[in-house]
């Protein structure tokens, strides 16, 4: 059975190296599919409530996730242009940085001053990383990212050109924490995604055997396994802070792995990048997914979660509302309190 923890002796757990508490800044999150990037234009991304902004470093050929605030006056860099020489340029007064954060040029700056040299000038670059067709950034000490292992799916690389994979993104409103809640729910499919990808029909006991777990999350195996043990068991693995997935082979389907990536935008609001591999015993079905438009895909997959959205929106609200009420003392609402 694979480890939870990096087996690598140099390597840093996701989450700091202090085993009573987990530092959400340190560790890998996926920002964005890189297909669906444009190189040519800045794109706004927010992580754990701090704004970012991505984009295209062409002369060291890689993305850049940097803060997205100028040092000059707090302008948006996400609202600027990627100049000519490629430098990422601020729309409001045109100071331009380079792949660094460094700033190299100020329009407006007189002959012999060089405040770009300042460290005051620089905006915060976060370390990046490529995988697997996702973009990754480091919101945590930039020293740790690079003995910090970026979560893929090892299975993905044991044999790349075997799967198919169908992926899908979408920003949804609720906490990561509750659509990973959403995920391990097997008990839910049933009923909420009747005609969809489920059938009251199959609702019956979910059992996960937990067979390993600790801070950087647990593995276990549903022996049943889904539609009422006619497929056969699960497997489920959650690595902390942001990755579930569940491994599943059966004869009808072939191996099956249900991934979900929960990157928190904000308390309250996710983005879900959700990749279904298949590695089927033909090569038919696989033939038809690939031609299958990405378009169409998603908007099965959107209408999958849409399933859940409006409950879990509700849900957390619900839940959020009474942990206030618990804090507030001598029978005052919220409301009340606030006021
Ligand atoms: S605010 Fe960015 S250059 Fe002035
Ligand atoms: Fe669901």
């Amino acid at each position: 059975m694979k480890t939870l923890s990096p087996s690598d002796v140099n390597s840093l757990p996701a989450g700091g190296s202090d085993p009573l508490r987990f530092d959400w800044k340190e560790g890998w999150y996926p920002v964005h599919y890189v297909s669906d990037l444009d190189k040519s234009k800045p794109t706004p991304f927010t992580l754990l409530a701090i704004d970012f902004v991505i984009w295209w470093d062409s002369t060291a050929s890689c993305w850049r996730v940097f803060e997205d605030k100028c040092p000059h006056r707090l302008a948006p860099l996400s609202e600027g242009r990627i100049a000519d020489d490629g430098l990422l340029e601020c729309p409001y007064h045109g100071w331009a940085f380079s792949g660094e954060g460094q700033c190299d040029r100020i329009p407006q700056q007189v002959e012999d001053l060089a405040a770009q040299a300042s460290k005051r000038t620089c905006v915060v670059s976060l370390p990046t990383a490529e995988r697997q067709g996702l973009l990754f950034a480091y919101p945590g000490l930039p020293e740790n990212a690079s003995r910090t292992p970026v979560p893929i799916i090892e299975a993905l690389e044991e044999s790349p050109s075997e799967w198919v994979c169908i992926d899908t993104f979408r920003d949804l409103p609720y906490d990561a924490l509750t659509l990973l809640e959403n995920v391990i729910d097997a008990s839910h499919i049933p009923y909420t995604h009747h005609r969809s990808v489920g059938n009251r029909s199959f609702a019956g006991p979910v059992e996960l055997e937990v067979k390993e777990s600790g801070k950087q999350g647990f593995q276990g195996v549903w022996e049943s396994g889904p539609r009422l043990g006619t497929l056969g068991q699960q497997d489920t693995t959650f690595l902390a802070p942001g990755l579930m997935w569940h491994d599943l082979t059966s004869k009808q389907f072939g191996r099956t792995l249900t991934v979900v990536y929960a990157t928190p935008i904000r308390k309250g609001s996710c983005r879900i990048f959700a990749r279904f591999p298949f590695k089927f015993s033909s090569k038919v079905p696989g033939l038809f997914m690939k031609l299958t438009p990405r378009w169409f895909s998603h908007i099965g997959q959107n209408a999958v979660l849409e399933d859940d959205q409006i409950f879990l929106h509700h849900q957390e609200r619900t839940y959020t509302t009474k942990k206030m009420k618990v804090s507030f003392p001598n029978h005052q609402s919220p409301v009340a309190s606030i006021i």
